[in-house]
């Protein structure tokens, strides 16, 4: 069969030789290059099988934020449709949104268009996202009272348009990638809805966190719990994996961290692990590497590390059981070509065969050139361990 792949990725046809085999270290032992495509030999989409540790051919890849922001053909519905709640509430948008990259780069994983903050208005918190400024939450949560209103979620009364869109997407991109859900986890919401928006030193959570730790744990078990429920309604929905996001809690010290995070991840994963035990659930907080070894404590199956860490050190740290999802520096793809391929190879050499998911350290950062998103997903596709 002639090559999709084309000359540019030619210079990855020079097969790599990576650490010499070793049977105590088969994730070790495998050499990079370009193979001729095959046909797809199980029905289940390529991400799951490689978190699963089945033999893949090639890491699954997808970017955080491939929907939106950077893609033309995003900012020309923005024009269209200028808020960012309609663009995210509204089925056809949603759905037309999160294909968007599906059809230009054919990524192993398509994102739902939405945000983490979509479920506040269904727990009586009312949020907008502004252009330019970002989430606004207009009245801040601070005191118990304030908790006390916080309501329960309940997705499909509040996000119906999150189960339907999600279900149009499961039929149209149709086993050939996995749909992927995502939320946010309690300590990161709560930073949005006590802080007001974004936060440069976090100092209203922490105030509340170290003064009136009751009223902030209040709050994060009334997250957690809605935020299993949504995941659960994801997953009936259509979802094949869910990302959680803590993009935040590595503001919090370790000891910190294992009061106000770690509990709530773990009776995320425990709640929904109960209904959907074979949904993979992957957890990614930015700026991890001093947290990492208490990542895989959540009950997770993928960890997302971001740049900062070398990623076969990460996955050293992290343990066998897990898999690990990352972590090339968004920035690399401001550079060249040949600059992205390499970086690419490393990734991927780093991170050992199986168990990994190619992907960015964070989201694609607005300005990113297209054409730079296309070669990442063509040279990472043309892989093979
Ligand atoms: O492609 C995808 O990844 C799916 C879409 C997605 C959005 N937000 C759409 C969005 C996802 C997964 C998110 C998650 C999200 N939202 C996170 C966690 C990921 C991370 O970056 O750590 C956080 C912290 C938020 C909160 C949020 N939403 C912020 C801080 C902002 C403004 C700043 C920014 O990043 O642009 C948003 C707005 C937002 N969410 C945009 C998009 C495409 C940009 C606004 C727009 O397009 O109008």
């Amino acid at each position: 069969m002639a090559s999709i792949y084309s000359s540019s990725i030619s210079s990855l046809s020079a097969k790599l030789t990576l650490t010499p085999p070793s049977n105590r270290h088969p994730r070790f032992c495998c050499s990079l290059g370009v193979a001729e495509p095959q046909a797809a030999i199980s029905t289940e989409p390529l991400l799951l099988n490689a978190v699963r540790g089945k033999e893949v051919e090639r890491p699954p890849v997808w970017l955080m934020r491939q929907a939106g922001r950077y893609m033309k053909s995003y900012q020309i519905i923005c024009e269209k449709y200028p808020s960012f709640r309609e663009r995210s509430e509204n089925v056809d948008l949603v759905v037309e949104i999160s294909l968007q990259p599906w059809k230009v780069f054919q990524p192993d994983g398509v994102i739902l268009f939405s945000d983490i903050l979509t479920p506040l208005s269904g727990m009586n918190i009312p949020f907008d996202i502004v252009k330019g400024k970002g989430p606004v939450i207009f009245d801040p949560v601070q005191t118990a009272a304030d908790v006390e209103k916080v309501r329960e979620f309940t997705p499909e009364e509040s996000v119906p348009y999150v189960g339907e869109a999600l279900t149009i997407l499961r039929k149209e991109v149709n086993n050939e990638a996995a749909v992927l859900g995502f939320v946010g986890a309690p300590f990161t919401l709560a930073s949005y809805v006590v802080e007001g928006g974004s936060s440069k030193h976090f100092s209203k959570i922490k105030r509340l966190a170290f003064s009136q730790p009751k009223v902030l744990h209040s709050l994060l078990q009334k997250f957690a719990s809605s935020m299993a429920k949504y995941i659960q309604y994801q997953a009936d929905k259509g979802a094949q994996a869910v990302q959680i996001f803590d993009s935040w809690a590595t503001e919090l010290s370790p000891v910190d961290f294992e009061e106000f995070s770690l509990p709530y991840l773990k009776l995320i994963v425990e709640t929904v692990k109960r209904t959907h035990p074979n949904l993979p659930l992957i957890l990614y907080a930015s700026g991890s590497g001093g947290l990492i070894e208490r990542l895989p404590l959540t009950g997770v199956d993928v960890v997302s590390l971001d740049w900062t860490v070398d990623i076969a050190e990460g996955r050293r740290r992290l343990g066998t059981d897990v898999a690990v999802q990352g972590n090339v520096d968004p920035g690399v793809l401001f550079g060249s070509k040949e600059f992205i391929t390499e970086r690419i190879k490393d990734t991927v050499r780093k991170a050992g065969k199986g168990k990994h998911i190619l992907n960015l350290g964070h989201g694609i950062v607005v300005g990113t050139p297209e054409e730079n998103v296309a070669h990442f997903f063509e040279v990472a596709k043309g892989l093979r361990y």
